[in-house]
C-alpha cells in the first residue's frame, strides 16, 4: 500500500505516519525530515535548502522529487510507503506519478487531515522532539511519561525546529493553501481522497486512518 498524508503544517502528518510505521511496518518518506538531515549534514542539498526552510517557503521541486526517488529505489518493493509532506506542488505530483510507475507502485490513498489553522500555531510552537531518536512531544498535549526523559530511548536531550515560530508557520500555511491544496482535485477525480478530522485526538485520528486503510 502506498499513501499520501496531506495537511497544513502541524496537521499531524508526522505523528500519524510514525504510528503507521509501527502498526503496518510501512516506511515513512518525509521530505521535511530528509531536508533537515541534509541541512544538519551540510550537504549541497542542505546548503540550498536551509534558508528556504527557515523562511517557510518550499524547496525546489527537483530536489525533493530526487530525494523521494532515491528512497524508493532503496526500499524493498513489497514495503508500503507513506508520503509525508510530499507532493506539495503540481509538478511534484506529476513527478510522483512517474517515480511510482518506474518503481512498479501505485497510489492507494490520499488522506487529507482537515484542521483549524489558528489551533495549529499553538500545536506547532509547543512541539519538540527527542534529540537522540526523534520521537515527537508537545508541551501540553503529548509529554513524556517521565518528565524530561524520552519514552522511547531514555535520552534527556530534546530539541525544537528553527522554523517552528509563528511568523514562519503562517508562511508555511500560506504555501500550503496556494501550492499544495490545488493538487487534490486530480486525486479526487480518481476517487482515492479521504478526509479525516485532524482536530480530533491523536488516537481518534489514528482510528480514522485505520478505518480507511483496512
Ligand atoms: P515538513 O517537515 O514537512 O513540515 P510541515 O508540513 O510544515 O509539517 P510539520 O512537520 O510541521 O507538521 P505535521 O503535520 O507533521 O505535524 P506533527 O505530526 O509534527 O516541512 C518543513 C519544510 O521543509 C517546509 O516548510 C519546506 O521548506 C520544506 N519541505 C518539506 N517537504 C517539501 C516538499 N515536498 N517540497 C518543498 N519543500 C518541502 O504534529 C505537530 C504537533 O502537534 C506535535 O507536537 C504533535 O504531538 C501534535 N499533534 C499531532 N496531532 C495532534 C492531535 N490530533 N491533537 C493534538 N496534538 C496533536
Amino acid at each position: 500500500m502506498n499513501i499520501i498524508l496531506l495537511g497544513p503544517p502541524g496537521a499531524g502528518k508526522g505523528t500519524q505516519a510514525a504510528r503507521l510505521v509501527d502498526h503496518y511496518k510501512m516506511r515513512q518518506l518525509s521530505t521535511g525530515d530528509m531536508l533537515r538531515a541534509a541541512v544538519k549534514a551540510g550537504t549541497p542539498v542542505g546548503l540550498q535548502a536551509k534558508a528556504v526552510m527557515e523562511r517557510g517557503e518550499l524547496v525546489s521541486d527537483e530536489i525533493v522529487s530526487a530525494l523521494i526517488d532515491a528512497e524508493l529505489e532503496a526500499m524493498p518493493p513489497e514495503q508500503g510507503a507513506i508520503f509525508d509532506g510530499y507532493p506539495r506542488t503540481k509538478p511534484q505530483a506529476a513527478s510522483l506519478e512517474q517515480i511510482l510507475a518506474r518503481h512498479g507502485r501505485k497510489l492507494d490513498h490520499v488522506i487529507e487531515l482537515e484542521v483549524n489553522e489558528d489551533a495549529l500555531v499553538d500545536r506547532i510552537t509547543g512541539r519538540y522532539t527527542c534529540a537522540n531518536c526523534g520521537t515527537g512531544y508537545h508541551d501540553r498535549y503529548h509529554q513524556p511519561k517521565v518528565a524530561g526523559v524520552c519514552d522511547k530511548c531514555g535520552s534527556t536531550e530534546f530539541k525544537r525546529r528553527p522554523d517552528d515560530n509563528e511568523e514562519t508557520v503562517r508562511m508555511r500555511m500560506q504555501e500550503y493553501r496556494a501550492k499544495t491544496a490545488p493538487i487534490l482535485p486530480v486525486y479526487e477525480e480518481r476517487g482515492i481522497v479521504s478526509r479525516v478530522d485532524g482536530m480530533a485526538s491523536i488516537g481518534d485520528v489514528a482510528d480514522a486512518l485505520d478505518a480507511i486503510l483496512k
